[in-house]
């Protein structure tokens, strides 16, 4: 069985425009760490990865998180930079290429924060980082960040953003999701502080506004600043930010006011709805609350998932039906383009039946 008629995929297909962003259609690359740019900096090889996904027709790449200038950031040497000469270097060729083969590309800004059991430790020589010296798991770790430990990151994200801007990137991504540091401040589990960073989830978007406010005050009006939330956390895939789609809003509306032009909005699967009593999942609702496009993300394509009761081709012919009926803007495919560069060539041309499955040998090397 093939993806629905050729007809049924034209939503995925419309251009998206969003002030100076002009999208050729709705896929987008899901940002995802590969760990192969040796000292952090991106070379040929990460370039040509990004290249062979432009060619084959993605609308929009969002790189893998590359660390914003803070000795904590990562533990990964093989983590890319968003700072140094050599890396902006390297990120200025990805750019150069992308752009070449007619694609557009924002950079994912990171900072894991502390964090545990997860591929990206904390840089385990420069003393972790975080709200309240609360781990993932609810272990003590270490101090609370201090007020100019906090300055100081949210002046190194601000850095991060002028240097994607000035190398050519079309926008940046703020990493909020999955547990990593901006996350780390918006969970109640991990920020205990009693002081403007910390209270209730309101509160608690407070590190994540001042972030983005100085990143709009470094990269100006138009340039677009997406902001990656998620409910889920790393070792934690039952954790709520927010409980009901009232606090939903109440948590996303600092972060709208304070810049945010897209939400992208991580769920494990994009057909799970978010909160009950209606379909929308968090991209949907985020849609819905804030009147902000939204990109939706989770398994799209993918065969292999053991708890997936569908059917891959139904599950794009789904994700189609809800892009069409406008819940979300735009759809992020992570594994699936991971393991086939030409995955949206394949789609848009029906080719579907030649699709390269994803499978964790894919992870290897940079295809
Ligand atoms: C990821 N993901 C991820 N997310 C993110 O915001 N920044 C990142 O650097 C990474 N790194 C990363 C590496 C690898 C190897 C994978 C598989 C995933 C999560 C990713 O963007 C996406 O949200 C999930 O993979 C779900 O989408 P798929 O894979 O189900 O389409």
């Amino acid at each position: 069985m093939s993806i629905g008629q050729k007809q049924s995929i034209q939503p995925l297909f419309q251009p998206f425009t969003l002030n100076q962003l002009t999208l050729a259609n709705r896929i987008v690359m899901a940002p995802m760490t590969r760990s192969k740019s040796p000292d952090g900096i991106p070379g040929a090889d990460v370039a040509a990865y990004y290249r062979r996904r432009a060619e084959n027709g993605v609308g929009l790449i969002m790189t893998e998180g590359a660390i914003i200038d803070h000795p904590a950031a990562t533990g990964d040497p093989n983590i890319p930079h968003m700072y140094g000469e050599d890396a902006l270097n390297g990120w200025a060729h990805v750019v150069k290429e992308v752009h070449a083969a007619g694609g557009k590309i924002i950079s994912q800004l990171w900072h894991v924060g502390i964090t545990r059991r997860t591929r990206s430790e904390p840089n385990l020589e420069a003393a972790s980082i975080s709200p309240s010296g609360i781990d993932l798991m609810g272990e003590k770790a270490g101090e609370p960040m201090t007020e100019s430990e906090i300055e100081g990151v949210i002046k190194a994200y601000a850095d991060g953003a002028a240097n994607a801007k000035r190398i050519g990137f079309d926008g940046i991504e703020l990493h909020g999701g999955h547990g990593y540091l901006i996350d780390q401040f918006f969970w109640e589990k991990t920020n205990q502080r009693t002081d403007r960073y910390g209270g209730n989830l309101v509160k608690r978007t407070r590190f994540a506004v001042e972030i983005i406010e100085a990143c709009r005050q470094a990269v100006g009006p138009d340039f677009p600043i997406i902001l990656r939330i998620s409910q889920w956390k790393i070792g934690s895939y039952g954790a709520k930010l927010a409980k009901s789609p009232e606090e939903l809003a109440q948590f996303l509306a600092p972060l709208v006011e304070a810049g945010v032009d897209i939400f992208d909005c991580s769920s494990r699967h994009f057909w799970e709805p978010e909160f009950p009593g209606s379909e929308l999942n968090l991209a949907g609702w985020t849609k819905k609350l804030t009147g902000k496009p939204a990109i939706t993300v989770g398994s799209v394509g993918l065969e292999s998932e053991p708890f997936d009761q569908k059917d891959e081709h139904e599950m794009i012919d789904e994700l189609v039906e809800r892009l069409d009926r406008k819940e979300f803007d735009l759809a992020a495919i992570g594994r699936a383009m991971l393991a086939d560069p030409a995955w949206a060539a394949k789609i848009r041309e029906g080719r579907d039946n030649e699709l390269i499955p994803y499978t964790a040998d894919r992870l290897k090397d940079l295809m």
